[in-house]
């Protein structure tokens, strides 16, 4: 029985994988949810043909975060070959199938968000809030992510967790790519109203804050990554990196 078949690049390498179902609610997206396993995933890269491009951007933001979090050979490949998986060439195949490896590797090691597949949230604390104050309209999930990891590389680096290449690399990716990599590089945002503030009660809203702490995911090293309790001086410490 064909259980999944996903159509974007986007639910090939990330939400097919994993489990994950949710649904949301009006104080927020992916609110309330549970693990349900599909049986099998079918992904038929065919689909792809007729995908906007700049879904496939978006969805190879997910991609280039497998690199970060997991595989730093992957995301050399991904910086040596980003042009031929986005004309949809040989590459395409092997960036889904190693994404994809990827992230059953850390879903099977912990389904449940106990531990280690926090790190899959790489760039979506800010991302998520970023979502949350463009009303989930203006920006694709995928886009959201992208500056959101550019983000969180350069908070890393401000915190002196990482090297400046290593967020310089990340950030230089996601630019070839055509990624946005702050809010102002997304032109139809730019003329929107939001404030800091805004942003930080969309942060608060995110599952991920205990206690005025927040959980967060740095990088340490392109493919190493770790889990911080940040509190909010030092997680407001890039905020306007990421809103202008
Ligand atoms: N549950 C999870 O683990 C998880 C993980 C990542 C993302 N998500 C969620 O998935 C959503 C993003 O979805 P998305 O960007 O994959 O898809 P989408 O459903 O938003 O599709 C994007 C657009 O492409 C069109 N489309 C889809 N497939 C097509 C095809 N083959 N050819 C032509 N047009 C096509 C759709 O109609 C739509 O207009 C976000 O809401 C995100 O939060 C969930």
């Amino acid at each position: 029985m064909l259980d999944l078949w996903p159509t974007t690049l986007l639910a090939q390498v990330d939400s097919s994988v994993g489990g994950k179902t949710a649904v949301n609610h009006k104080k927020g997206k992916n609110l309330i949810g549970a693990f349900y396993q599909p049986e099998l995933v079918l992904i038929d890269i065919e689909a792809l043909k007729t995908l906007e491009e700049r879904d496939l951007r978006a969805g190879l933001a997910e991609v280039v975060k497998y690199g970060i979090i997991r595989d730093a050979q992957f995301f050399s490949y991904l910086e040596n070959n980003y042009k031929d998986i986005l004309n949809l060439g040989d590459g395409l195949i092997h960036a889904i199938n190693t994404s994809c490896r990827l992230k059953a590797e850390v879903v099977e090691e912990d389904e449940r968000e106990t531990g280690i597949r926090a790190i899959l949230n790489f760039g979506h604390t800010f991302g998520h809030a970023i979502e949350a104050v463009t009303n989930y309209k203006e920006l694709k999930h995928g886009e959201a992510v992208a500056i959101g990891m550019a983000a969180a590389a350069r908070l890393s680096f401000r915190l002196g967790l990482c090297k400046k290449d290593v967020y310089e690399r990340i950030e230089g990716l996601l630019v070839k790519i055509g990624l946005p990599v702050r809010i102002s590089d997304v032109s139809f945002v730019q003329s929107r109203k939001f404030s800091g503030r805004d942003f930080f009660r969309a942060l608060e809203l995110d599952k991920k804050m205990i206690g005025g702490k927040i959980k967060f995911i740095l990088t340490k090293d392109i493919g190493r990554v770790a889990l911080q309790q940040l509190d909010e001086r030092e997680f407001s410490l890039d905020l306007n990196g990421i809103l202008n």
